[in-house]
């Protein structure tokens, strides 16, 4: 199966959250389950500077220009990167007031593969990343229609909270038929939606966990296309992301100060004690907590710093690692708590490693999460995740109940609602099962034994791309 893998981000070279992790793994565990997959990505300096062996393909009018090359830890995966001059800006990738043009000439390139721009290689299907993707999609279509391709697509929504909203007058940006600037295309209130784009055109969708999958077509958590999602909802499918074992293994990582595998436990000390010196924390008996996120509404920090006191009270210490909306408020806390709160305003991924390393806790109390990968490198790295019950954390976390514990199933800390008073018992329980070192350890074997690898998740892709072709 020849698969294009349109998205707009790619560890290690452009990384703003998961969809980096995602774009990067699942090419190379597509590969090992024996499809033929390529990338398609904008060229931003960091890719362009990382690509290797790069070949100019003929210039078209409609895209371009496209660069063909190989990027460094991709195992020869072929990879396009479209060079033109508005991707070329150091610093953020979205944002910009172009954006709409940027991404609709990514969606008109990715046709262009389609249509057979490359000689040697045409896509048998897109999958098209969120909405920086999501044009693409209708652009196929339209193509398909015109028997210009015969490529089929899937769209994967990782966040459905940011759409690509631009001024309905970018709608010709797109090339699209003008009937389908309207309720049954790409029109949402008025404005073109890239994301609307894509999950109304694409032939497939899919979103990165069951329970998110289900919870957007609720009018709760469907940012206003629940309703069509709902329509959709036998083309919509939830397949769990992974964790790249390359890259997150506390037995392997080079980041850490010490390496350890489950049961080596004052290896996992030496690292925490590590962290504490390099964050300027006292040492303590008590658990360390971290968060590593974008600190942004969707995270839940409200709840962290409303049962900050009870936290610090009952011993614990609290690192943060991230930018975003919350941080003046966290790095106030910080410095109200110096010694036991401690916030790096930073993107730093060794940094990551290493909180995830020598931390005991990773906090995600998320107000809603699509699926979540920092639990998930929490679990593999021994570091018991507090969550709260919504999307992917629902679905890769069990709470420490009486008898989650005595069937040895669980494997950290699990709360309902958004409110702090349901988040303080979760740290309640954190604490108590604390207290009882020996149940800690079990619940640590059981969450570093569990496995979220990328070969499950790409089997389920692959399934989804064949029943394409039935
Ligand atoms: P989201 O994609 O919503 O941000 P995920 O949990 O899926 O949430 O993925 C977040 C990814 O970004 C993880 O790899 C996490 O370690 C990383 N990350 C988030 N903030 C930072 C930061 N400040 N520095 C380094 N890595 C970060
Ligand atoms: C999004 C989501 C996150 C998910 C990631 C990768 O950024 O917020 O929950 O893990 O994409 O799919």
């Amino acid at each position: 199966m020849r698969v294009l893998q349109l998205s707009a981000e790619l560890f290690p070279f452009i990384k703003t959250g998961g969809l980096a992790d995602v774009a990067a793994a699942l090419p190379v565990a597509l590969r090992d389950a024996g499809a033929e997959p390529r990338l398609l990505l904008p060229g931003h300096p960091a890719l362009m500077h990382a690509l290797e062996g790069a070949e100019a393909l003929a210039p078209d009018t409609a895209a371009g220009p496209l660069l063909r090359g190989q990027l460094p830890g991709f195992n020869g995966i072929p990879v396009y990167l479209l060079a033109h001059e508005s991707f070329e800006r150091d610093g953020p990738l979205y944002g910009h007031a172009d954006d709409a043009a940027r991404f609709a000439r990514l969606g008109a390139a990715a046709v262009r593969l389609c249509e057979g721009w490359d000689l040697g290689w045409a896509p048998q299907l897109l999958h098209a990343h969120d909405w920086h993707a999501g044009a693409a999609c209708a652009q196929l279509a339209w193509s398909r229609a015109q028997l210009r391709s015969g490529t089929r697509s899937l769209f994967t929504v990782h966040n459905l909270a940011y759409q690509g909203l631009f001024p309905a007058s970018e709608f010709p940006l797109l090339g699209l038929p003008a009937g389908w600037f309207g309720l049954e295309g790409v029109e949402f209130f008025g404005q073109l939606s890239f994301m609307k784009a894509g999950l109304q055109f694409a032939d497939q969708l899919s979103t990165v966990s069951p329970g998110y999958a289900k919870e957007i077509q609720t009018a709760e958590q469907g940012c206003g296309l629940d309703g069509l999602l709902r329509r959709r909802a036998d083309a919509l499918h939830g397949i769990l992301n992974g964790v790249d074992a390359a890259v997150w293994n506390p037995a392997t990582d080079p980041a850490l100060p010490t390496r350890y595998r489950a049961g080596q436990w004052a290896a996992k000390a030496q690292c925490k004690d590590a962290l504490r010196r390099e964050f300027g924390l006292s040492t303590s008996e008590g658990p360390l907590f971290a968060v590593v996120s974008r600190l942004t509404e969707q995270k839940g920090l409200p709840l962290v710093l409303d049962a900050l006191p009870e936290l610090l009270d009952q011993g614990g210490q609290l690192v943060v690692l991230g930018q975003g909306e919350e941080a003046p408020r966290m790095a106030f806390a910080a410095q109200t708590h110096a010694g036991q709160v401690a916030l790096a305003q930073a993107f730093d991924e060794a940094l990551a490693h290493r909180i995830y390393a020598g931390a005991d806790v990773v906090l995600m109390p998320s107000r809603f999460e699509p699926c979540g990968l920092s639990q998930l490198y929490g679990l593999k790295y021994g570091t018991l995740p507090m969550v709260r019950r919504v999307g992917g954390l629902a679905d890769t976390v069990v709470d420490c109940t009486l008898e989650d514990l005595e069937a040895d199933r669980a494997t950290g800390f699990v709360f309902e609602r958004f409110e702090t008073a349901d988040y303080r018992r979760a740290l309640e329980r954190a604490f108590t099962l604390w207290r009882k070192p020996t149940l800690w350890r079990q619940v640590q074997r059981r969450a570093m034994a569990q496995d979220f690898g990328w070969e499950a998740a790409a089997q389920r892709y692959l399934a989804l791309y064949r029943n394409l072709f039935q």
